[in-house]
């Protein structure tokens, strides 16, 4: 007889409804925010299963519940940050431990390598993130981790997930992936074979730069109760309101991811070919290296396109200034369209020779598009160059004193 068992919901549905069943004691239907650090218990050893907030919290629990289920993971843990999710993550391991991390990623997950850990008696080596043989050669007996972000940040390189999670398993090292990029709308690392993966919730998953917070996503019980165990010790948990406010933006990631990727690509095409720009990179143009990688491991091909000038700093510099609707800031993954310079912003944390020998140079942008009117978007990027143009058809007195000329040097 064939099995009557209900199967389970689709993803947009799970993005809304997972972990938030109505509250059971009012009824109300949007998961409450519990603004409590504590419980009142019954008895000894006798409650509802909540003692302490550090410990446990029904809003950061629904949140759980809900990343869970969206990364097709048996359990979940939320942070006040991305780095204190990376921190959890990287508490699994003792001093004289090996990582390996691919060689392009965020900035602050260097420093937390270079200026944390590797102190602390870790030792992390790093490859070139496209290169699964480079994975299996890096392998040493001390090797208990691979680390790697796909699309990477900033130069949206991708990793063949499959493939590294089969090089962790055959030395028994694990797999994890920062997600923050792709989100669980466009790929679930864990289907394919990763351990563990991390997000910064403070990115598309929020979605609205409202939120600081990160998230830890696994299916293996042993891992989970280690990390958790951590969570509580140490602490790094995010409030009530906020988990309860990544919770909301998360009801909104299908669509949202959806109009990203259509704005992003829609800007990649535009930019590319375009007399200032030397080089996109987005893997949905179909000259991207892994743009057939990208079409099999994810449904999308994301909101970030980084972008690298035909020219100096200084014209740089002029572009982000005539920005108008595009944001000149940190950060990514919300609604609004942002633009970040990574050597100064978030990459300024890596020595520069190593910054630039990974190709993060000087004239690097990275645009977080967001979802406003596509048209808008490219008419703002277009007359920010225009000024670019502009400054060069001055002679250059004029140029100096146009502003934003600050140590400029024609090329
Ligand atoms: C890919 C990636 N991982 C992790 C982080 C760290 O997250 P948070 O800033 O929430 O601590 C960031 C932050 O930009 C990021 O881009």
């Amino acid at each position: 007889m064939k099995s009557r068992r209900p199967s389970q919901p689709k993803f947009a549905t799970r993005a809304i409804h997972a972990g938030q069943a109505p509250d059971p004691s009012t009824g109300a239907t949007m998961t409450p925010i519990f603004q409590t650090s504590t419980y009142t218990q019954v008895g000894l050893e006798d409650h509802k299963g909540f003692e302490y907030s550090r410990t446990g919290n029904p809003t950061r629990a629904a949140l759980e519940d809900c990343l869970a289920s969206l990364e097709n993971a048996t359990y979940g843990l939320a942070f006040g940050s991305g780095m204190a999710a990376e921190s959890a993550v990287l508490s699994l391991l003792r001093p004289g431990d090996h990582v390996i991390a691919g060689d392009d990623l965020y900035g602050g997950t260097y420093r937390l390598f270079e200026r944390v850990l590797g102190p602390m008696g870790l030792e992390f080596s790093y490859v070139p993130a496209r290169d699964v043989s480079a994975y299996a050669t890096a392998i040493r007996p001390q090797t208990k981790m691979i680390w790697v972000e796909t699309p990477t940040n900033p130069l949206l390189t991708l990793v063949d997930i499959a493939a590294v999670a089969s090089v962790a398993r055959e030395h028994d090292a694990l797999l994890v992936v920062d997600n923050t990029f792709a989100s669980p709308a466009l790929q679930q690392p864990l289907d394919l074979g990763a351990h563990i993966v991390v997000h910064s919730t403070t990115k598309y998953l929020n979605g609205h730069s409202d939120v600081v917070g990160g998230a830890i996503l696994t299916s293996d019980e042993k891992l989970y109760s280690e990390m958790k165990f951590y969570q509580n010790a140490a602490g790094g948990v995010p409030s009530p309101f906020d988990s309860w406010l990544v919770l909301r933006g998360v009801k909104t990631l299908a669509v949202r991811m959806r109009q990203h990727g259509e704005n992003a690509q829609a800007i990649a095409e535009h930019l590319d070919g375009h007399p200032l720009v030397r080089k996109v990179y987005y893997p949905g143009l179909p000259d991207h290296p892994d743009h057939a990688l990208a079409k099999q491991q994810m449904r999308g091909f994301g909101g970030m396109v980084s972008f690298a000038f035909e020219g100096t700093r200084a014209d740089v510099d002029v572009f982000v200034r005539n920005l108008r609707v595009f944001q000149l800031a940190e950060s990514l993954g919300g609604v609004e369209s942002l633009c970040c310079h990574p050597a100064t912003m978030t990459h300024g944390a890596i020595p520069k020779a190593e910054r630039e020998r990974r190709g993060v140079t000087e004239t690097l942008l990275r645009l977080s598009v967001g979802i406003e009117d596509v048209s808008d978007l490219i008419a703002d990027l277009d007359q920010a160059l225009e000024a670019v143009s502009a400054r060069h058809s001055k002679p250059v007195a004029e140029r100096e004193h146009a502003g934003a000329g600050r140590g400029a040097k024609r090329r």
